[in-house]
């Protein structure tokens, strides 16, 4: 008899109330090293999901596990990546990332040493030394994610991270992403906008419902890996394209 190996992340009905209902009978499972997106209309609750997950916020009903077990305590469990732009605009590039490393207890010298080799290995160093403001918003966005990877590169949850970047540094940042998910192996959960983002990235992508928020249906995306940008053109991806239009 095979065991069935735990999911990496399990969301079991998860429900949140503040004045009204946000969050309703929410169940989702991400299996390790899967990329998931979670599309839904503004204000549905994306956000707010993000926050329970991560132990920022308490949900009223549900239980959320982490390879199996039920986790109360998930503070410091995922590399979150929030929805406003992060970085530290007094702090440059390098002692950014570096902070990602010092948060989780790592002593400066060595999160100088990893700071710099994460900034190396996926083409950042040559900015290490600049303050954010006179990066590009792409930019800001790799290096906030190399930030949120120091502090967790187990399971990120990374919030509408290319929703203000214009469409050409979206479809590179895309591909920054992948190749850092394929070397490091990291589990990816994101939200956004657009569709066809979503179904560029991910393995499966989960639509919700306008607020409050309950899943409409999960689709799973057969197309195979690595992707190239001419895969948004085929008509496999059209057809699952259309399919999450009418969902919405
Ligand atoms: N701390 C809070 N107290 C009260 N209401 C809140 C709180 N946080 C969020 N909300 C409400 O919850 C709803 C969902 O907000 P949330 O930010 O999760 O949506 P979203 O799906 O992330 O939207 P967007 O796509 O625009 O980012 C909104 O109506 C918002 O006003
Ligand atoms: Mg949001």
């Amino acid at each position: 008899m095979t065991m069935k190996k735990a999911q990496k992340l399990e969301i079991k009905d998860l429900s949140v109330t503040f004045e009204s209902e946000i969050i309703k009978n929410i169940s989702l499972k991400v299996e390790d090293r899967e990329i998931i997106s979670i599309i839904g209309p503004s204000g549905c609750g994306k956000s707010t999901l993000f926050n329970v997950v991560s132990g920022i916020i308490k949900q009223n009903k549900g239980l959320i596990k982490i390879n199996g077990l039920e986790e109360k305590k998930r503070q410091g469990k995922f590399g979150y990546m929030f929805q406003e732009p992060l970085l530290f605009p007094w702090l440059k590039v390098l002692e950014n990332v570096m902070l990602g490393f010092e948060i989780k207890g790592i002593e400066k010298k060595q999160a100088k040493i990893e700071a710099v080799y994460l900034l190396k290995k996926f083409d950042l160093f040559e900015y290490a030394n600049l303050y954010p403001n006179s990066l590009s918003g792409g930019m800001k966005q790799k290096a906030a994610l190399l930030r949120t990877i120091a502090f967790n590169s187990d399971i990120l949850l990374l919030d509408e991270p290319f929703g203000l970047l214009d469409a050409i540094t979206r479809s590179n940042l895309h591909l920054y992403l992948l190749d850092i998910w394929k070397k490091l192996g990291l589990t990816i959960i994101f939200t956004t906008h657009d569709i066809r983002e979503a179904i560029f990235l991910s393995d499966r992508v989960y639509v919700l419902s306008k607020k409050p928020a309950t899943v409409i249906d999960c689709i799973k995306i057969n197309l195979s890996r690595p992707r190239k940008i001419s895969d948004q053109t085929s008509k496999k991806f059209v057809e699952l394209e259309k399919k999450i239009i009418s969902l919405l």
